[in-house]
């Protein structure tokens, strides 16, 4: 089984005219790589979660950008500008809740709006490809440095500890590493044993299983002991005194720090305030959103009914033409949380005082306003 550190989630070709997406809707079966160029193709991509998790799908964003700017036929500066701000409102349009993607392309316009005085259209391009690139780099550094504070966190529960995560927020939902399974990494890289001194529990993650299917093939495949569990067994090993800590990832932090993140997370920090199990978001600090005062501004992404009554079951499962509710994240209140896991450091409630002293402040937006 391939170390799932060694796969890129989300690269730009050799050729620099396409991007390379590892299809994470085929996993942990088959890892298959798409080459795309097309702007539709790359919306398809991010929609259908063939890349996903937040800081992935930003920098799926920003590349999406470039090739379409590069793919701009003009030498017209106020042309080029006004083709890259349609591209820029499409691709956002591809996934509502991730701050990561409006942020990446909000990044990628901004260099454009701040630098293009003085270049040709030709120029420009160069600059946004490195604008790209800088981003996917940056989110291996910002993904050691969360799991290097989180491995502070494991060192002094001791050797031996259980994690519980849910959804996908590992190596494959960044460039590298992951957020809330960064810890893990790090963990090993200090030369702990994954199969004595780390046991990890990933819910399953209905409806679209990134815990059984992504975080088990990524821990699993990295040497960790590991357990899947479906979404309503978290009580049962928390209970049991398995967990001693939660990581969770998230895909938009409010100044508050309420945040969303997948479906079930909210119920996890419920579970684990009654249980006193201390409950840790882990979050680039590209995904505060410092201009949401709390969570109930946070746009919650809807998907199609067919993914909880058909999708992974041989026949459809549920009666044809029942209601379906299928929210793709939740809201989990400030309250339940212990800390926000950002690459500059652990905040700590009151979380806006917290983020504020790690100089996160709100960014301007050209694309995601309110
Ligand atoms: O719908 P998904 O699979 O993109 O949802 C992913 C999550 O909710 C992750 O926990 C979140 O994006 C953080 S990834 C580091």
């Amino acid at each position: 089984m391939e170390n799932a550190l060694n796969l890129d989630t989300v690269v730009l070709a050799e050729d620099r005219k396409h991007v390379v997406i590892l299809d994470q809707t085929l996993l942990p079966n088959e890892c298959k790589y798409l080459t795309l160029n097309k702007g539709e193709d790359i919306w398809e991509a991010i929609y259908s979660l063939r890349v996903r998790g937040a800081p992935a799908i930003g920098v799926a964003g920003g590349y999406g950008y470039y090739l379409l700017a590069d793919q701009t036929d003009t030498e017209d500066m106020d042309a080029f500008v006004e083709a890259c701000r349609k591209n820029m409102e499409y691709l956002n349009s591809a996934r509502p809740t991730a701050v990561n993607l409006s942020w990446a392309l909000n990044r990628m316009h901004g260099v454009l709006l701040a630098e293009k005085e003085g270049k040709t259209v030709a120029e420009m391009k160069q600059r946004l490809m490195k604008e790209a690139d800088d981003i996917r780099e940056e989110d291996i550094q910002i993904s050691r440095n969360i799991g290097a504070y989180g491995y502070e966190l494991l060192e002094k529960l001791g050797k031996g500890v259980g994690v519980m995560t849910h959804c996908n927020a590992g190596t494959l939902a960044t460039a590298k590493y992951g957020t809330a399974l960064a810890p893990i990494y790090i963990a090993l890289e200090h030369g702990w044993d994954g199969k004595k001194d780390l046991h990890v529990y990933c819910d399953e993650t209905r409806p679209l299983l990134q815990g059984a299917r992504l975080s088990a093939y990524e821990m699993q495949a990295a040497g960790v002991d590991t357990y899947v569990q479906c979404d309503n067994m978290a009580s049962y090993t928390m209970r049991a005194g398995k967990i001693g800590i939660i990581f969770v990832g998230c895909d938009r932090v409010a100044a508050n720090g309420d945040f969303a993140n997948k479906i079930g997370t909210s119920g996890v920090a419920i579970l684990a305030k009654h249980y006193g199990i201390p409950f840790y978001c882990c979050a680039p600090s590209s995904t505060i959103d410092m201009t949401l005062s709390s969570g109930d501004e946070i746009v919650i992404e809807q998907r199609k009914a067919e993914e909880v009554t058909e999708m992974w079951y041989e026949k459809r499962m549920a009666p044809e033409g029942v209601g379906v509710v299928n929210p793709a994240f939740d809201v989990t209140d400030h309250s339940l949380v212990t800390g926000i896991i950002t690459e500059k450091g652990i905040a700590y409630a009151p979380f806006q005082e917290s983020f504020e002293k790690m100089g996160i402040r709100p960014v301007e937006k050209f694309v995601d306003k309110k």
